[in-house]
């Protein structure tokens, strides 16, 4: 299988916001943008995006999960970056076209269509650097994807990265590139020097998330997360993982959590952790590299509990169990 998020379908929806208003061309070829070289977004990062996915039933129908909360989000990070505001019903409704126009290439189970709403500042205005731009362009392009993680679910080792952060405090509850470039090299540090999947960013010692997905320690019945503030991504999926835990009665803990006790738990034999995300769902960790030192986080082969949350969400996305929270949208 080609790897997550290279396939592209040949149309998107796509408006424009010019002149205080949006504008819906409908769907367009997919292969390139018409974009002034001096276009904002080229020169100040003014861009963000949103990542949620279709699934296909097995009586054939497609079904958009929590399509509303990431609608809200691409909303909020538009806002904090100073771009036109999202009109939410708009956005809806080209997230909709789009899905509808390619329905049946929406891949079964375990595969999925990767949907990646997308803003860009326009405006060719390179003296803009300290104003918004008043031009920009919303697309939302289509990926049918598998596993993000090449060689499917296996468990990631985490370098613990206790003082660099991922991106700026204020900036980290925005979907936007720039977060993303900023935790890119430091991922690629990690990979070279510890053979590591991916940096868990704690600066000053207070566990966040990694370079594209939110963590989660779950030691017994407890799941112990950092509760929401602006320094990280407010994740889709994170939410969904702690909503179906409390539904089995498990306590969920949104909290600061420091190395140190990540360290500690991460010890005990029962403990399991994990990313969530979009593209990664639920992922174990089976190891982190803190100090030089590689520490097994549990058994190291990720646990019950994670396999057990993940079935329950794609359960729900895939229709084999009741959506008791309304998460799907059928299209
Ligand atoms: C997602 O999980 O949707 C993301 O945006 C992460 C990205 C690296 C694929």
């Amino acid at each position: 299988m080609a790897a997550f998020g290279t396939v592209f379908m040949p149309k998107m929806s796509l408006a424009e916001y010019k002149d205080q208003r949006w504008d819906y061309q409908q769907l367009v070829n997919s292969d390139s943008l018409n974009l002034h070289p001096g276009a904002h977004v080229l020169h100040y990062a003014s861009t963000c995006f949103e990542g949620l996915k279709a699934f296909r039933h097995d009586d054939g129908s497609v079904h958009i999960f929590r399509m509303d909360k990431n609608i809200a989000r691409m909303a909020q990070s538009s806002r904090l970056l100073a771009l036109p505001p999202i009109d939410v019903t708009l956005l809806r409704q080209m997230i909709i076209d789009v899905v509808t126009a390619f329905n049946d290439q929406v891949p079964a189970p375990p595969g999925s269509m990767y949907i990646r709403p997308t803003h860009i500042g326009t405006e060719p205005a390179i003296g803009k650097a300290a104003h918004p731009t008043n031009q920009s362009l919303l697309y939302v392009l289509l990926s049918p994807v598998g596993d993000y993680f090449s060689g499917g679910i296996k468990p990631l080792k985490l370098l613990v990265e206790d003082q660099g952060s991922r991106c700026a405090a204020h900036m980290g509850m925005i979907k936007s590139g720039g977060n993303y470039a900023s935790a890119l090299g430091p991922i690629l540090q990690a990979r070279e020097a510890f053979a590591a999947d991916q940096v868990l960013f704690c600066p000053n010692g207070d566990v966040q998330e990694t370079g594209a997905a939110n963590f989660i320690l779950i030691d017994g019945d407890e799941i112990i997360t950092k509760d929401l503030d602006s320094s990280f991504l407010h994740g889709v999926t994170r939410d969904s993982i702690l909503t179906l835990a409390r539904d089995r009665g498990m306590t969920v803990s949104e909290r600061p959590l420091s190395v140190e006790e990540l360290i500690e738990r991460a010890q005990k034999p029962q403990t399991e952790a994990a990313l969530s995300g979009t593209a990664a769902v639920l992922t174990p960790v089976g190891s982190l590299v803190y100090q030089g030192r590689t520490i097994n986080v549990g058994n190291g082969q990720g646990g019950p509990i994670t396999e057990q949350l993940r079935n329950a969400l794609n359960a729900i996305q895939w229709g084999q169990a009741e959506d008791t929270h309304g998460w799907l949208t059928r299209i």
